[in-house]
């Protein structure tokens, strides 16, 4: 709350959901509370810089029954993703991360051309987009009516719809049933687990294989990587409770591995039951419980890292100005940056500007902290002092990238888990 005087709680738009979305179980323990905070894909035009914004809690669950980390206030799906600003195809580490995992679905799965893939969650189409290429048949599922034709210039046919059991049953009537259903980054988005878990059952044909990524929790606990935490990011999950929600729906968890994209992501394989699962999983389920995953003094310990952790950058970055640096700049208006900058309270009085590739961001404000966006090029004709690091999800691309700026002189500062200026 550092851009604006008129913010206002908007408590129509959301609704408080009293369970567990994994297990229904009510043994729920609130450990963190990171707002309230605007939504993190809201950026503002100058005009709106001087109206009303709406800002909703964002307070931070652990349950007790199947260690689901998780928001219990729950925003309306309608207002945080039918006009989306987010683009797959806008970050190229992620055009490259797709590229890839679309050709190990191909070598591992090898769905032949008369075989549906489905991406749940399909932007712009980046991904299926590699299939179309192979001269696979391909179907996307999105609710962003804005992004849809985005994808269908890209040759991949899109449904624009939110995804659960009736629009499974609804493609499986039309299209037949799907040998591959991917949902990379839309299960942590999603309300509905119960209702999306019993689609893909009855959409996945017997032998087809439900693969999906998810930031991984692991990371957040040993990085303190507490801004993959907004809005739009329900659910923080570890392989406990994903093998127990799945469990419920007649399928089972059958692989795991540990994908390096967005701080550290799951990519987790299931199939139909039974089927057996690998020794893989195993391992992460007893990596997780030595962690502590089942213990709420866990959450509360990983609570306090992040208080110091706030406190830790505000002192860096305050520092930087009084020693008479002329600029601060900020790379990436990240969806996470929301979290970031609003909690930590980062305004224009400290970060001047914000990069970003986006052509969607550029020339708006960022939600609730009012800081502008530039295209990139700004940063290498400006060459601030320094530029904290947004989108440390891509560090080392983006350190590459920018490497002519740093041999003039430019220093990136690192958030977390400590702040660290190279
Ligand atoms: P994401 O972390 O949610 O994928 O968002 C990344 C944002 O960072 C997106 O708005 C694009 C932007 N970005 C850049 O501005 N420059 C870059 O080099 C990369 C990789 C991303
Ligand atoms: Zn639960």
């Amino acid at each position: 709350m550092i851009g604006t005087n008129n913010i206002k709680i908007n408590k129509q738009n959301f609704k408080t959901r009293p369970d567990c979305r994994v297990c229904a179980g009510n043994h729920l323990e609130k450990f963190l509370t990171l707002g309230p905070t605007p939504l993190a894909n809201s950026y503002l035009t100058k005009e709106q810089l001087g109206q009303v914004e709406d800002f909703y809690p964002l307070d931070v669950y652990f349950c007790r029954d199947c260690c689901l980390v998780q928001l219990l206030d729950v925003v309306s799906p309608e207002v945080m993703f039918k006009d989306y600003a987010y683009l797959t195809g806008a970050s190229n580490p992620m055009r490259v991360h797709f590229a890839e995992m679309a050709q190990d679905i191909i070598d591992n799965f090898s769905p032949n051309k008369d075989q549906l893939v489905i991406d749940v969650g399909s932007n712009d189409g980046t991904f299926l987009s590699n299939f179309v290429k192979a001269g696979l048949k391909v179907l996307g599922v999105d609710p962003a009516a804005n992004v849809a034709p985005i994808a269908k210039a890209q040759g991949v046919p899109t449904l624009v719809d939110f995804f659960n059991e009736e629009c499974a049953l609804r493609i499986r009537e039309k299209y037949g049933p799907a040998q591959v259903i991917v949902g990379a980054n839309v299960f942590a988005h999603n309300d509905g687990l119960e209702s999306f878990s019993k689609g893909v059952s009855e959409l996945l044909a017997a032998d087809g294989v439900f693969i999906i990524e998810v930031p991984y929790f692991l990371n957040m606990l040993d990085k303190l990587e507490f801004d993959t935490i907004y809005h739009e990011h329900l659910s923080c999950f570890s392989l406990h409770p994903l093998v127990h929600l799945f469990a419920r729906f007649g399928m089972a968890v059958v692989d795991v591995k540990e994908m390096p994209v967005h701080g550290g992501s799951l990519r987790v394989f299931v199939k139909k039951s039974p089927a057996k699962p690998s020794a893989n999983v195993q391992r992460f389920l007893a990596v997780e419980r030595e962690k502590g995953i089942h213990l709420l003094e866990t959450y509360q310990k990983l609570a306090q890292d992040i208080a110091v952790l706030k406190e830790k950058l505000g002192r860096v970055l305050r520092g930087i100005k009084q020693e008479g640096a002329n600029r601060i700049a900020g790379y990436g208006a990240t969806a996470k940056s929301c979290t970031l900058l609003n909690y930590c309270g980062i305004g224009p009085g400290v970060l001047d500007y914000i990069v970003d590739t986006t052509p969607l961001k550029q020339g708006k404000y960022t939600p609730g902290s009012h800081i502008p966006i530039f295209p990139e090029e700004k940063l290498r004709q400006e060459n601030p002092e320094y530029v904290l690091l947004l989108a440390w999800n891509y560090g080392p691309q983006i350190m590459q990238k920018e490497a002519l700026y740093r041999q003039k002189g430019g220093k990136f500062i690192l958030p977390m888990p400590e702040p660290k200026t190279v």
